[in-house]
């Protein structure tokens, strides 16, 4: 029997750690597949997409207005509620903490519609830090069928907090699925490299490269001057230093990164980059320093160091592994690490040679089988009946 599961994302992670499920269930025979997108992230989505050539086969068109986070989750509530009416999927699949993820698994639990929640069971235990993201993944967690957790510790979680050992499942984190297909796209198609070299020609093959990202929203304010004050201070001391910044769209980040970076002649920033530029120039970079949840996730994928500019994190695996390095924003704190890494010691070697915590890559498929294996059974079960 043909199945019918359809993929909810919103924003530019979401598109990227679901689009390697989407292209295997594309090539199954046994499975219709319908992709959702909120637009919660136009211009940042669609440039991810592309990396992927992926379509969706609707949009459900929400950010005309830029409504807020109730907006985004009132308005996708209710086009998603009409969309699952019409096309009475199987199976639903969403991803991660973001307004779009709670606006799906409000939906999906109200419509008792089964949900499989990719990335289930991070958690910081703190419902200021990420904000609003804690929160969110808490009800992903509540109307979810399915947790596909990328960790033991992320399954441990969810143990602890009482669900049931048969829905949840420990697969790997698609994320590396995503850093596969492209590096493999990027080593078939030389001339997306050549674009890269062409457009980055700013970087001179001497130069010690960090790239860096910030956009949380418990930053914002005097952590993300803080952050960026440290940054500029590193900058105008290591000349030789050159910090790649791919600014994201938000203006509360615009602002206070313009204000306090845009003079400096080694920063560079950037709009907001394609997946496969990102991933080239992460490839590029001798470290990377983020508040990112994502990048947290790649840089062990891709043998980088990772400054994490937050104060907790909820995936521990990269400060365990050693790939990972928590600073906050205590402008000493990021100053030492970042002045250590650049001198390539002991610090930098332990880093860039830590194993990746989430998987060999295949997560996408081992989360289909799953899913097939127990939506059949249940099938079975109530022709019984
Ligand atoms: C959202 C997620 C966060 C995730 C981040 C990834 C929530 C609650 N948070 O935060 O978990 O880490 O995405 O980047 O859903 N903007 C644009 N165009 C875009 C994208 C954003 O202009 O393509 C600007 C808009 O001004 C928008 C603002 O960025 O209002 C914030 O976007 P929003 O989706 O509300 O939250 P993020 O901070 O991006
Ligand atoms: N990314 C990208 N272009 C950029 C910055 C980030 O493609 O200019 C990718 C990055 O590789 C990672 C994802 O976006 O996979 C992370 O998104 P973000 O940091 O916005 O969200 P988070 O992961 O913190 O939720």
């Amino acid at each position: 029997m043909i199945q019918k599961f359809v993929f909810v994302f919103g924003t530019r992670p979401e598109a990227i750690k679901i689009a390697p499920l989407v292209l295997a269930a594309k090539d199954d025979p046994n499975l219709e597949c319908l992709i959702v997108s909120t637009g919660q992230h136009r211009e940042m989505l669609d440039q991810v997409l592309d990396a992927f050539a992926i379509k969706p086969d609707i949009d459900l068109d929400l950010i005309n207005s830029r409504p807020n986070l109730n907006g985004i989750i009132g308005q996708s509530l209710l086009k998603l509620d009409k969309f699952f009416e019409d096309h009475k999927p199987d199976l639903v699949f969403a991803h991660g903490d973001t307004a779009t993820t709670l606006a799906v698994s409000l939906c999906c639990f109200n419509k008792k519609i089964p949900l499989a929640h990719i990335e289930a069971g991070l958690r910081t235990y703190d419902l200021e830090s990420p904000f609003p993201e804690e929160f969110n993944r808490r009800v992903a967690g509540l109307a979810s069928k399915y947790h596909f957790c990328p960790t033991q510790l992320a399954k441990e979680n969810l143990v602890r907090e009482g669900c049931s050992e048969n829905s949840l499942f420990v697969v790997g984190n698609t994320i590396v699925d995503a850093v596969r297909i492209i590096e493999e796209k990027i080593s078939k198609e030389k001339s997306i490299q050549n674009k890269f070299d062409e457009k980055f020609s700013f970087l001179k093959s001497s130069d010690k490269v960090i790239l860096l990202t910030v956009h949380r929203r418990e930053s914002f304010g005097e952590k993300m001057k803080n952050i960026c004050l440290a940054i500029k201070e590193i900058a105008i001391e290591q000349p030789n230093v050159k910090i790649v910044f791919p600014v994201h769209l938000n203006p509360n980040v615009r602002s206070p990164v313009n204000d306090i970076l845009k003079d400096v002649i080694n920063i560079h920033l950037l709009e907001p980059l394609g997946y496969l530029d990102f991933m080239l120039l992460f490839k590029r970079s001798d470290f990377i320093m983020t508040d990112s949840g994502g990048i947290q996730e790649e840089a062990p994928s891709l043998s980088k160091p990772v400054v994490i500019l937050r104060e907790v994190s909820e995936r521990p695996e990269v400060i365990q592994t050693g790939a990972g390095i928590l600073v906050g924003s205590s402008k000493n704190k990021i100053k030492q690490v970042t002045n250590e890494l650049l001198q390539r010691g002991p610090l930098f070697d332990k880093m860039s040679s830590a194993k990746n915590p989430f998987g060999d890559g295949y997560s996408s498929k081992k989360i289909l089988e799953i899913c097939k294996k127990h939506l059949d059974k249940s099938n079975e079960k109530r022709s019984e009946q």
